[in-house]
């Protein structure tokens, strides 16, 4: 038996060692995965302490190490479960989530109506292809449609195919603009922007360690600064871009916000040029900042919107909003995918675009961002190490002086789930959509009472 089939494999249920934080569904997982390693259950840490690594959670970081392709530096836990905002270590040890699996469980763990519609449409049917019409794919599209600016949607698996997609139609949609030839093929992009890890994605993300060991990538992409309007005027007007890609609010970059003046002059310059205009909000959209949709923060539309990170509520799905003018350039076979906008995640996107899309569901991300964020200033001010606190509803970061990886790691400790961002100087919270006032309170607190860890030397 390998070790998925014995994790797999139903094994008796062992009980939670004595004082383990371990919801009751979970200690039959545990179970299954300690008789996989064949591990006894450790005793349950103490928070404020150092975590010692069990047994357990060696084993499946060894396990990894061996087989897996060494492309995550993982944080130094194994999770088995969630519920609501806590996810659970292979320990029974709970920790609050500040992550959402990098802004993906907007929802948070084990969302009862989600969970109903998982189920319900795995019973009914998991894929059909698109060689023909599945009924929660034009519902879902009708929904994206109806609540944005767009006129169609496409449906993929991720937000780098999102991005590729959105490529893809701005150079067909150019290519027919000019019968005459002539067409713009370039792009831009901004500094610190991610736009995903496939060659045309890629080649749109500013990063350059992110690129470099694979060049040749996509050809014909641009930089500008982010928020250097002039500069970014200058590009467009050379003629040669097909689409321009920005994120109104950067996450992978730092949680940089653009300003109004920014992306309605954006705007204004493709417009001029005939460019198309495309936001990212694959990972600020879908409620993310107190609005459904981040560029309505900013009083301009795009021609194309990309989504993916929180839209199915962590099942794997990309899509890419557009004008009718953009699609109709768009014809059979143009572009495709066989998994994109299958039913079961489209059952399930559609959970969680109805609970998000909801004024009071809004409204409530906006005022839990807002106490948020004067809650960690007030709470970390004075911190030497603390340069900025700064956010959109719950896209909200923490500059700091210094690498911010020590800090993360002892609210790791804590039992606090936290991820960085930026050159890594930048903690970055993303929280469940869902989380509560006190839950970020205690986020608030274990990171104040963590600080100290940014003047620990490393061992
Ligand atoms: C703004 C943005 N665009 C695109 C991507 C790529 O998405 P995926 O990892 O689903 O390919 C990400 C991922 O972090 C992102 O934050």
């Amino acid at each position: 038996m390998n070790s998925l089939q014995s994790f797999l494999a139903v094994a008796p249920v062992k009980p939670a060692a004595a004082g383990a934080r371990l919801p009751s569904s979970s200690s039959s997982r545990w179970a299954r995965v300690s008789a996989c390693l064949a591990t006894p259950a450790p005793p349950a840490p103490t928070a404020a302490k150092r975590r010692e690594l069990s047994a357990a959670s060696l084993a499946v970081m060894a396990d990894e190490a061996k087989y897996l392709v060494g492309t995550y530096k993982r944080a130094q836990v194994v999770f088995v479960s969630g519920r609501g905002c806590k996810l659970y270590d292979i320990d029974g040890r709970e920790y609050l989530d500040m992550s959402s699996g990098i802004a993906v469980n907007a929802l948070g763990y084990g969302d009862a109506e989600w969970l109903h519609a998982v189920k319900g449409q795995a019973g009914e049917l998991v894929h059909a292809s698109n060689v023909a019409y599945t009924v929660p794919q034009t519902v879902l599209a009708k929904r994206l449609v109806e609540s944005s600016f767009a006129d169609r949607a496409f449906l993929a698996n991720t937000g780098t195919e999102a991005n590729e997609a959105a490529i893809k139609f701005a150079r067909k949609y150019q290519r027919v603009a000019h019968p005459g030839g002539g067409a713009p093929t370039e792009f831009m992009s901004f500094s610190n922007c991610f736009h995903g890890r496939t060659m045309g994605s890629l080649a749109l993300t500013s990063k350059q360690q992110y690129r470099e060991p694979f060049e040749p990538v996509m050809p014909g992409a641009a930089f500008a600064e982010y928020g250097n309007l002039e500069e970014a005027k200058k590009v467009i007007r050379s003629g040669k871009i097909a689409a321009v890609f920005v994120e109104p609010v950067q996450g992978e970059g730092g949680i940089h916000s653009a300003t109004k003046e920014f992306l309605q002059g954006l705007r204004a310059a493709c417009d001029e040029a005939g460019t198309l205009l495309v936001f990212d909000e694959v990972q600020c959209g879908l409620g993310r900042t107190g609005s459904l949709w981040a560029y309505e923060n900013f009083g301009v539309v795009p021609d194309m919107m990309t989504l993916a990170k929180p839209l199915a509520g962590g099942l794997p799905i990309g899509a890419v909003l557009l004008t009718e003018k953009v699609a109709a350039a768009i014809n059979y076979g143009d572009h495709g995918t066989t998994f994109g906008g299958g039913p079961f995640v489209c059952a399930a996107a559609l959970v969680v675009l109805d609970k998000i899309n909801k004024p009071s569901f809004l409204a409530e991300v906006t005022k839990k961002g807002e106490n948020f964020k004067q809650l960690l200033r007030t709470k970390l001010s004075g911190n030497p190490h603390v340069k900025e606190i700064r956010g959109f509803g719950l896209i909200v970061g923490i500059e700091l002086d210094v690498p911010a990886g020590p800090l993360v790691e002892a609210c790791l400790d804590a039992g606090v789930f936290l991820l960085t961002a930026g050159k890594g100087n930048v903690v970055r919270l993303v929280p469940p959509l869902i989380i509560s006032e006190k839950e970020l309170e205690q986020a608030a607190d274990v990171i104040r009472e963590c600080l100290p860890a940014l003047d620990t030397p490393a061992s």
